[in-house]
């Protein structure tokens, strides 16, 4: 696809010797916009007969999807519209040409772009600095895209030029591939030998190219892998150095199997591209670029406040370390280091204040009597009156941002059913069917009974009736005067068990005492038997 907004039908492959004759008109161009033909635009004329050239604009298709690389990409390399046209030649439509991205007015044919079509294993291709993640990303004709392996350098090797150029749709050369070193291969004598490097002073890093650039006056290792019984590997370097120290290394660990070259106190001098070949012939490189490159120095940044650091300096290769104090959490990198090209890795970064999700009560039973939603603070909580909390009323906000607890809830205090004591009933009940708290009932006796205990009760905060209820007592009345006669004790009332005693006025008996025993009160409230008659002494 050559254009993303139009494109044209009847562009002429056959006839690019240019025979150009005027008297043979062309057809229509044919113009459609995305895929679809469209009528020409009022104002222009449907008539093509008369047209010997026909210009659009057009967009080239973006050398690198947005998402396809590993960084932003910058706008100038986003798909730019340009000017084109076609041609009306000997009948046929020769095109399309195209002004150059800056307009300057010259018309070139569009050459063809290449397409990355697959990743081979461990390969790290980039175009302008910015790794190529995404298949199908194309490149523009006359684009180079550079070619490494993954790190760490030196342990995979690869096989081809590093830098690669598209032209009218062909790569100047294959995609290269990585080949895996010793380390990976069980030390196979067939494989290219392994380079590790060691930088036990100073710094180094590497770059986008795969490049190794070494902070002037690092000392270095490069050991090359290789088994010392297949015979002693070779170093050789295109630096202008004349000698090097190099050798098996001398500890009992390593001396079979690391062949050192070392350059202490690394200076300008000492760029170059270092190749270890074992006793096969076969080589392995690693390129070194000495540089005394420095990023800007963390103090003179503008550090978030609360910011902490940790620094050894802020040359190549060394790190800085970041932390915030408790109740800040670090946002971006937690460290960064010092690139090859004097840009940290990162920006630094951030301490946000820990704050909790905040918590809004829309419940009118639940008060928050106390809040702050940063770090270390509570919310405290209560229910309103006749409501009762369940889980903690106090939560802390905790250093992850989370409370320590769930926000509690209140229930409604419900008092249980008033007890209706024996012989007894409700006169009143506020709240029959909930008692909640200040809900008061109120008891009464039946007849024939005493209440024994508080008449009423109420329902309490804490759930439960303030008084017990009361207690109904059986009781006897006072049964009356009897004729002629008193009774002993004389009250209103008798409690069960008591038992008159009844005295006769003067010249009155009682009957015979099997017909007159005294009248007890029963647990009823009832007498007995009747009061017995006092009788005329003549009666008798
Ligand atoms: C053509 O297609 C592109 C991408 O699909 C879209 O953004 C643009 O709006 C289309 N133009 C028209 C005129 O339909
Ligand atoms: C790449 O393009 C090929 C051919 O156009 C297509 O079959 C394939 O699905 C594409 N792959 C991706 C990842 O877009
Ligand atoms: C190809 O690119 C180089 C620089 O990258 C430029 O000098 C040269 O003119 C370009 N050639 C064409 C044919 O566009
Ligand atoms: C590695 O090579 C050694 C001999 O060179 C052999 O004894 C060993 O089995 C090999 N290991 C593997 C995993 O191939
Ligand atoms: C490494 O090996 C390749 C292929 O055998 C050879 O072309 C190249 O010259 C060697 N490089 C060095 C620096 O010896
Ligand atoms: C540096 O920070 C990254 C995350 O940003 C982490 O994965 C890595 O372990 C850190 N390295 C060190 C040495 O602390
Ligand atoms: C919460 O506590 C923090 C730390 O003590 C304080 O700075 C902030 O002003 C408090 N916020 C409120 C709303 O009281
Ligand atoms: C609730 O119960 C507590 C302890 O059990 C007691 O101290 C308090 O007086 C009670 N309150 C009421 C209103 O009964």
């Amino acid at each position: 696809m050559w254009y993303a907004v139009i494109s044209v039908l009847a562009a002429c492959a056959l006839c690019v010797d240019g025979q150009l004759q005027e008297s043979v008109k062309c057809p229509s161009p044919g113009l459609t916009l995305n895929g679809t033909v469209v009528a020409p635009r009022s104002g222009i004329s449907a008539d093509f007969s008369a047209l010997s050239e026909v210009k659009f604009s057009a967009r080239l298709p973006s050398p690198l999807p947005k998402n396809g690389v590993a960084s932003m990409a910058s706008s100038s390399e986003d798909g730019s519209s340009r000017i084109c046209k076609i041609k009306c030649v000997a009948g046929q439509w020769v095109g399309p040409l195209c002004q150059e991205g800056n307009g300057d007015g010259r018309f070139q044919p569009i050459l063809k772009s290449c397409v990355i079509e697959e990743f081979s294993p461990n390969l790290i291709l980039s175009f302008k600095n910015r790794i190529i993640t995404e298949l199908n990303t194309t490149i523009l004709h006359n684009d180079t895209i550079s070619a490494r392996c993954q790190e760490p350098i030196g342990t995979y090797k690869l096989s081809g030029p590093s830098m690669i150029n598209c032209n009218n749709g062909i790569w100047t050369s294959p995609i290269p591939k990585c080949h895996p070193t010793t380390l990976f291969t069980n030390y196979s004598e067939n494989s290219p030998p392994t380079i590790l490097v060691r930088v036990p002073s100073g710094s180094a890093a590497v770059d986008h190219g795969g490049e190794l650039v070494v902070f002037p006056g690092s000392i270095l290792h490069l050991e090359c892998l290789y088994l010392r019984r297949h015979g002693d590997p070779e170093w050789t370097w295109t630096s202008e150095a004349d000698t090097y120290l190099t050798g098996w290394a001398i500890g009992n660990d390593e001396r079979n199997w690391k062949y050192r070259l070392s350059i202490y106190y690394v200076k300008n001098f000492d760029t170059g591209t270092y190749t270890c070949t074992t006793s096969r012939g076969i080589n392995n490189s690693i390129s070194l670029r000495v540089s005394d490159i420095h990023c800007k120095p963390i103090p003179s940044m503008d550090l978030s406040p609360h910011l902490n650091y940790r620094a050894s300096g802020h040359r190549l290769g060394q790190t800085t370390y970041f932390n915030c104090p408790p109740g800040f959490l670090l946002k971006g990198s937690a460290n960064i280091t010092c690139l090859p090209s004097g840009e940290w890795s990162n920006s630094p970064p951030k301490c946000i204040m820990v704050k909790c999700p905040a918590i809004n009560v829309d419940d009118s039973r639940l008060i928050m009597v106390e809040y702050n939603d940063t770090y270390g603070k509570r919310a405290v909580f209560k229910c309103a009156w006749g409501f009762q909390m369940s889980g903690e009323n106090s939560i802390q906000c905790l250093a992850d941002s989370t409370w320590s607890h769930q926000i509690p809830t209140c229930t409604e205090i419900l008092c249980p059913p008033p007890v209706v004591p024996l012989n007894g009933f409700l006169i009143e009940d506020s709240a029959p069917e909930r008692h909640v708290v200040g809900s008061v009932v109120q008891f009464s006796c039946g007849v024939k009974h005493q209440m024994i205990g508080k008449p009423s009760t109420m329902c309490t905060e804490n759930g439960t009736w303030s008084h017990s209820p009361p207690y109904c007592k059986a009781r006897c009345e006072y049964p009356g005067e009897p004729p002629n006669g008193r009774i002993i004790p004389l009250k209103f009332w008798y409690g069960p068990g008591d038992k008159l005693k009844i005295t006769c006025l003067a010249g009155y008996v009682l009957p015979l005492p099997t017909e007159a025993s005294p009248p007890v009160c029963l647990n009823d409230g009832t007498w007995s038997h009747p009061l017995p008659e006092c009788i005329p002494y003549t009666n008798v």
